[in-house]
C-alpha cells in the first residue's frame, strides 16, 4: 500500500513540476466558492497532503493540514503567493498554492475542521527530552517555551499553528531550514519573523526531540 501512495504524491510532485500550469489561480477555480468548486479544491490539495489532510510521508513529507487554525493556514497560503515562502522544495510552491482569497478562507475553514488520525508516533526515545523543551524552553540558549504560543496541548492559536500530530520530519524541516524558507521579501515582515530567532537558536538534536514530541500529541 505504501509503496503506491509514496508513488501518487511523487507524481503529484512531478506533475506539478512538470505543467506548472496546473496550480495556476482559475485553472481548479470555477467563479463561485460554492461546493462544487470547494470539492474539487479539496480533492486537489488532499492528493498531496494526504486524505482528510492528514499529512502524508514519503519522499517530500507533506505537512498535516486538518485541525489547523484558520489564521495560520490563510498566512500561509498568501505566503505562498507573495513568495515570501516559495524555496524549500524544488516545486514552486506559489503555483501549486496560487488560490483566490475568498477560496482561501473556505479551504481554511475546511481542513480546520477535520480530525483525521495522526500520521506517524513520535520516538519515544526523544520524546521526554522534546516536552521538557515544548514546555520549559532551553533557558541557557535564550530558546522561549513553545507553549506559551502554541497552547498546552499543541492546538495553536491564532496566527500560531497547531503542532500536535504534525509530521516530525516537516517539523524537522521547518525549524532547520526557516531562515532559508519564510520572509523572503525583505520590505515585510511577516508572521514568520517570530520564529526566526527561536528556531535559528536550537540544536539539530533539540529539534528532533520536540519534533518527535509533537508528533505524539493528537
Ligand atoms: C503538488 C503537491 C501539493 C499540492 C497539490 C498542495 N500542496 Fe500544500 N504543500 C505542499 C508541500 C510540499 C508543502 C510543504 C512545503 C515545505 O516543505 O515548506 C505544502 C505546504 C502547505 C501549507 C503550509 C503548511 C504548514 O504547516 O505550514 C499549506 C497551508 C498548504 N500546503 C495548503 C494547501 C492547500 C489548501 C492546497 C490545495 C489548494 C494544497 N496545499 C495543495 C504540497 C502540495
Ligand atoms: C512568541 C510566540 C511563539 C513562540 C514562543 C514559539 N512559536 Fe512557533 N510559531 C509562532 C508563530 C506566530 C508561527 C507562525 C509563523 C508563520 O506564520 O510563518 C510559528 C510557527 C512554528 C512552526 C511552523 C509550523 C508549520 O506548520 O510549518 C513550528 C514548527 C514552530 N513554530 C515550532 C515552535 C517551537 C518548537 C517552539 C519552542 C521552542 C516555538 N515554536 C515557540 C509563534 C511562536
Amino acid at each position: 500500500m505504501k509503496p503506491v501512495r509514496m508513488q501518487l504524491a511523487a507524481s503529484a510532485l512531478v506533475f506539478a513540476m512538470a505543467f506548472p500550469a496546473l496550480g495556476r489561480a482559475g485553472d481548479l477555480d470555477s467563479p463561485s466558492t460554492g461546493r462544487g468548486a470547494l470539492n474539487a479544491k479539496v480533492e486537489y490539495c488532499t492528493y498531496c497532503h494526504g486524505p482528510s489532510g492528514r499529512g502524508y510521508r514519503g519522499f517530500y513529507t507533506m505537512p498535516r493540514l486538518a485541525g489547523q487554525t484558520p489564521e495560520y493556514l490563510e498566512n500561509q497560503l498568501r505566503a505562498f503567493a507573495e513568495l515570501r515562502r516559495d524555496r524549500s522544495i524544488p516545486v514552486r510552491m506559489s503555483r501549486v498554492h496560487a488560490l483566490k482569497p475568498s477560496m482561501r478562507a473556505a479551504l481554511a475553514a475546511h481542513f480546520n475542521g477535520l480530525n483525521p488520525p495522526v500520521v506517524g508516533r513520535g520516538s519515544s526515545e526523544h520524546a521526554g527530552t522534546g516536552r521538557k523543551i515544548y514546555e520549559e524552553g532551553v533557558p541557557e540558549t535564550n530558546v522561549p517555551a513553545c507553549v506559551a504560543c502554541h497552547g498546552p496541548t499543541g492546538m495553536g492559536a491564532g496566527p500560531s499553528p497547531r503542532l500536535a500530530g504534525q509530521l516530525s520530519a516537516y517539523t524537522q524541516k521547518q525549524l532547520l531550514g526557516w531562515s532559508r524558507d519564510r520572509g523572503q521579501d525583505p520590505a515585510t515582515v511577516d508572521s514568520s519573523a517570530v520564529m526566526k530567532s527561536i528556531a535559528g537558536s536550537m540544536s539539530k538534536t533539540q529539534v528532533q526531540a520536540v519534533s518527535a514530541y509533537l508528533n505524539s500529541l493528537k
